[in-house]
């Protein structure tokens, strides 16, 4: 690719011994309409720089995957798309909302269009199962029990966990505690979907199966999936579109063949594996 395709809007290309030369600069459009933008956002905790002019625009309707190696501020991105992190400078601008300028009851409105997948589901250890799914429907909506256990039941059954809904959490496998989180993700029927590392902390053939559940509920429902990973595999289960995020910018971004094609040497180390590249030289 020639410096001025990198570069559309002109910047400097990067000088060898920059630590941005990986990165590709200029934001690209996705090709659709972005329902999360990321607009020159910096974030620090103290000295640490974790997000540092970070754009990235991620499409509508497909599942896009935010890639990067662990510590690269991929969680905190999460937290800057529902609005439990603020940036220090920039703007996240969700379903055409400024997450940092609404006030608490429009964060609260908005929340209600996200489902959240944390890392280990994030279930609550003294409810069981079924009152884990059906808690957002009883906190956010004015539905009856019977309308909630017709919701609840379903995404039981699409997640294959119809037999354990009297189950505490605690009785859970990690995988089961995953598929739980994502029915409970599901049941606002939300517009966005967000999944922090799904695939960390189980075994490879349960993440194959999570891959495919995530991907079939996604051709059944629609919506716009953000899954964040370390996991390649999983991205090139899953992936529609893909950014690698690295030292809080993105190195590169587009639709997922096209960065399993990169000629990127970050890419290219970080989504085949290879032992020899930029990565690690640090
Ligand atoms: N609330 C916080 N306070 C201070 N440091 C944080 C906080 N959240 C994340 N960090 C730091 O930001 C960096 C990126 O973290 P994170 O987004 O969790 O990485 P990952 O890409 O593995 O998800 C790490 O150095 C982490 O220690
Ligand atoms: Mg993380």
């Amino acid at each position: 690719m020639a410096a001025s395709e990198q570069d559309p809007q002109g910047q400097q290309p990067h000088a060898e011994g920059d630590e941005f030369r990986y990165h590709t600069g200029a934001r690209r459009p996705t090709g659709a309409e972005d329902v999360i933008e990321f607009i020159d956002v910096h974030k620090a905790f103290g000295r640490n720089r974790v997000l540092r002019g970070l754009n990235m625009g991620l499409p509508k309707g497909k599942i896009s995957m935010i890639i990067g190696p662990s510590g690269t501020g991929k969680s905190v991105c999460i937290k800057h798309i529902v609005g439990l992190l603020y940036p220090d400078s920039g703007d996240v601008v969700v379903a055409g909302h400024s997450i940092p300028s609404l006030a608490d009851d429009e964060l609260f409105e908005l929340r209600k269009k996200f489902g959240v997948l944390f890392q280990d589901g994030a279930l609550f250890g003294s409810l069981n199962l079924y009152d884990n799914v059906a808690f957002p429907l009883r906190q956010h909506t004015e539905k009856g029990e019977d309308e909630i256990a017709d919701i609840v039941n379903r995404r039981l059954r699409e997640v294959g966990l119809a037999n354990a809904n009297q189950k505490m959490p605690n009785q859970l496998s990690g995988g089961m505690r995953k598929r739980a989180g994502f029915a409970r993700s599901l049941v606002l029927d939300p517009e966005i979907v967000l999944f922090d590392e799904p695939d960390s902390g189980i075994d490879p053939v349960r993440t194959a199966l999570l891959c495919e559940l995530i991907k079939e509920v996604h051709a059944e429902n629609g919506g716009t999936y953000v899954v964040i990973t370390h996991d390649i595999m999983s991205a090139r289960r899953i992936a529609e579109h893909i950014s690698v995020l690295w030292r809080g910018q993105i190195v590169q971004s587009g639709p997922s063949a096209e960065l399993f094609e990169s000629e990127n040497p970050f890419v290219r180390q970080f989504l085949s594996g290879e032992s020899h590249g930029p990565l690690g030289m640090d």
